[in-house]
């Protein structure tokens, strides 16, 4: 958009007559900055996100190559956007200005002005584009650091595999830490025969064959650390199975020799991070909530901006863009500062009419008669997956989620009097005081505050 509005800007210098002009300008540049300012919103949005995902602590902005180049990106933006904000406070403001009061040669210079920061602002934004090529060819920091951290822990990881093989006229022995999907390190021994020295090694290379066909194989070449010993590291297991891993042992002087392994890939544990909840999989720093207040904040500036902007914008148009923003705005902000995270009772507003004092002894008859007469039903942890609950036309709800935002008077209906017909009342074989008990059971149980386990 840049590169096509400096060349307007040329070409409207020379071949358009005056009168048309300005007003062709006017109008384009106002277009223009709309997008423009949508589109600096979404980058900086996006940017955020990514680096919430990519870049674990501010340390790894420093310590890992993709940190730096990310700092060098973020300076030359930190360039580009006083250039744009000159461009789009100053400047096209003071040129649309001119138009109207039309003084010819001080719209002029104006003009020159402009071409020139739209220039300048383009070639910061190819330098950009060009340092974002760079990034891509570094891993990431957070895929740095894991690494890092996998190292350090694998040198105390018991080995996943191991086994010894003739390559030639070599003894090959390998061990695979930890065998798991994910990153592993290999370390590979070699062993002369008896009583011969060990020839010039000049390379170890490892192959890995998937045990699906139809994936390629991939190679890596490892690092020598001494004479007989070399070791490699990398994520080249992609799914569990019988991998094939060959070993090709290059010396000076002597015919290459290479041998196969066929190791078993086990699931990964902990270490290779498939124990992480999926859900939370992208994000190494914040929280799904910041995303969301952050996202809402880059939509509510970004339907904010052609309410204020567009030209010819309809009024109704505009009104609902604006109480778009607003709305998007006001949540955001509330995620943002934890709002949600308050609402509910206080524990005094939901214990009140509650005759029964919550003590231990309260709590542990609570879980008694909640063992004896309700786990049918809302299952042995309260998540409503009791073995009747997929018989009932209405599955009972996950009372992690209920109890905190009903009051005990509310639980005292429903225990003694029932829940319209999908659940059975209680005060025939309950009494009043065992009532509140197992109520106290499951504030305990179930409310952020009392968590008993
Ligand atoms: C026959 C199955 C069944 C049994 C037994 C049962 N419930 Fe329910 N319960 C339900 C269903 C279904 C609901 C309605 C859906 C819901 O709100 O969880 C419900 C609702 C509730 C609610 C309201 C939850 C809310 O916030 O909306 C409470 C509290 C409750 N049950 C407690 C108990 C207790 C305590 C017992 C044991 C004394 C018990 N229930 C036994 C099926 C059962």
């Amino acid at each position: 958009m840049l590169a096509q509005l400096g060349l307007l800007l040329a070409w409207a210098r020379r071949d358009v007559p005056d009168s048309v002009r300005t007003p062709l300008l006017a109008g384009h540049l106002q277009r223009f900055s709309v997008l423009a300012a949508i589109s600096v919103i979404a980058l900086l949005a996006t940017g955020t996100f990514s680096a919430l995902t990519e870049v674990p602590a501010w340390k790894a902005l420093v310590d890992t190559s993709y940190g730096r180049v990310l700092i060098a990106k973020l300076a030359l933006i930190g360039l580009l956007l006083p250039v744009a904000a000159l461009n789009s406070v100053v400047l096209r403001p003071r040129a649309l200005r001119k138009v109207a009061s039309s003084g010819r040669e001080a719209l002029e210079r104006l003009r020159r002005w402009l071409t020139r920061a739209v220039w300048l602002e383009a070639a910061l934004a190819v330098g950009v584009l060009a340092i974002v090529g760079v990034l891509t060819q570094y891993p990431t920091a957070r895929v740095t650091v894991e690494s890092q951290e996998f190292v350090r822990e694998s040198t105390q990881v018991v080995v996943g595999y191991e086994s010894t093989s003739q390559a030639g006229d070599l003894g090959v022995n390998i061990s695979v830490s930890p065998n798991t999907v994910g990153a592993n390190s290999y370390q590979v021994y070699l062993f002369p025969q008896p009583g011969q020295p060990l020839a010039d090694v000049l390379q170890v290379r490892l192959r890995f064959k998937s045990p699906d066909p139809t994936l390629g194989p991939s190679e890596v070449i490892a690092e020598e650390v001494n004479p007989n010993y070399f070791k490699a590291s990398g994520a080249f297991f992609a799914s569990t199975g019988d991998w094939e891993m060959q070993v090709f042992v290059r010396r000076a002087g002597v015919d290459d020799v290479s041998t196969f392994f066929r190791i078993p890939v086990q699931a990964g544990g902990a270490a290779s991070g498939a124990g992480r909840d999926r859900f939370a999989l992208p994000l190494v720093t914040g929280s799904w909530d910041l995303v969301a207040a952050l996202g809402l904040l880059a939509g509510a500036a970004i339907v904010s901006v052609p309410a204020q902007q567009w030209p010819r914008i309809r009024v109704r148009a505009a009104r609902w863009l604006r109480m778009t923003g607003i709305t998007f705005g006001v949540i955001g902000l509330g995620l943002l500062l934890g709002v949600h995270k308050h609402v509910g009772l206080t524990p005094e507003q939901a214990r009140e009419g509650n005759p029964v004092a919550a003590t231990e002894a309260s709590v542990t008859r609570g879980r008694e008669l909640y063992d004896q007469n309700c786990t049918q039903c809302h299952g042995l942890t309260g998540r409503g997956d009791g073995p009747l609950a997929k018989t009932l036309a209405v599955p009972p709800v996950d009372f992690r989620l209920h109890v905190p935002y009903h009051t005990d008077l509310f639980f005292f209906s429903v225990i003694t009097r029932g829940f319209g017909n999908i659940m059975p009342g209680f005060a025939s074989q309950i009494s009043e005081e065992d009532s509140w008990n197992l109520i106290n059971f499951l504030r305990a149980e179930h409310s952020p505050e009392g968590q008993t386990k």
